[in-house]
């Protein structure tokens, strides 16, 4: 896989993604997102990925937003298949049934919030700064910030950000629970590889279900909800992995996964 705006690294099982685009601080345009879709797709379908990491090169940004030269220019019928395509991305990256850790180095604006809203897990550095101030603009976001942050946060202080603009810091978004651990910033990308490792090692297939069970399940009423919880605890009784991990248990050893 080529990409003109994406890095990808491998190291083992955990796959770095950077947003590389720190001229304008990482900003999404299209082309930017189009291959953000393909590399989802590989990484999602790559049996030896178990886990990736999502951030923006350069020392200030994590993405700065939607490219708002392109946004600029758009037709109403451009607006709404744009919206349409990155949510669909985000989508992508939300049900990748690996872990996704966001690590935000910086500036998550706009689709740069909403991008690291639709990633399972979020680090931030303490100097990190997050909002959708898209309203500014005069213009609604478009990645998914109004359906993801009231999911998140709460009604009440998703309409604060999402009316205000304003950017808030690291250690805001852990309060709201915008994010779910703030670090210095030079011990980001460490942490996110531990983290990354650690969740690497866990069993695939139970990662995926539980992946499955809150994303679908929190979008139905709650009886079906823990219907296909029950479901997938079935299923998952089917895997090799799950006498592994039991076995290994009464055995007083560490599990082997083998994502079977
Ligand atoms: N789209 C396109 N270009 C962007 C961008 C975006 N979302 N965000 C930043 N850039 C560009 C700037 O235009 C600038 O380009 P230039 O060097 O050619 O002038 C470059 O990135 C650096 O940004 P700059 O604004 O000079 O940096 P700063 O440190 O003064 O401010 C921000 C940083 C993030 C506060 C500011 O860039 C900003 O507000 N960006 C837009 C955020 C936004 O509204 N996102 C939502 C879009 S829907």
């Amino acid at each position: 896989m080529t990409f003109e705006n994406l890095t990808l690294d491998w190291d083992a099982a955990v796959v770095l993604l950077t947003i590389n685009r720190p001229q304008v601080l990482n900003a999404l345009n299209s082309q930017t997102i189009d291959e953000l879709r393909r590399a989802v797709l590989e990484l999602k379908h790559d049996a030896f990925v178990r886990a990736v990491i999502i951030t923006g090169a350069g020392e200030k940004s994590f993405v700065a937003g939607a490219d708002i030269n392109e946004l600029a220019v758009q037709s109403p019928a451009q607006g709404k298949e744009h919206a349409l395509r990155g949510q669909h991305v985000f989508d992508l990256i939300e049900n990748m049934g690996k872990p996704v850790i966001a690590a935000i180095n910086g500036y998550a604006l706009g689709g740069g919030c909403e991008l690291a809203m639709a990633c399972t897990i979020r680090l931030a550095a303490e100097s990190a700064r997050l909002g959708q101030p898209e309203i500014n603009l005069g213009i609604v976001p478009g990645y998914g910030a109004t359906q993801r942050l009231p999911r998140l946060v709460g009604k009440g202080v998703a309409f604060d950000l999402l009316l205000t603009g304003r950017q808030i810091t690291a250690q805001e978004a852990l309060q709201i629970g915008l994010v779910n651990r703030v670090v210095p910033a030079a011990d980001l990308m460490t942490e996110a590889k531990r983290l990354a490792t650690e969740l690497s090692a866990k069993a695939p297939i139970a990662v995926q279900y539980i992946t499955e069970a809150v994303n679908r399940g929190l979008e139905q009423p709650f009886d079906k909800g823990q219907f296909l919880e029950a479901t997938l605890f079935g299923l998952v009784a089917s895997t090799k992995d799950m006498r592994e991990g039991t076995a290994a248990f009464l055995e007083k050893r560490k599990p082997d996964f083998k994502g079977e």
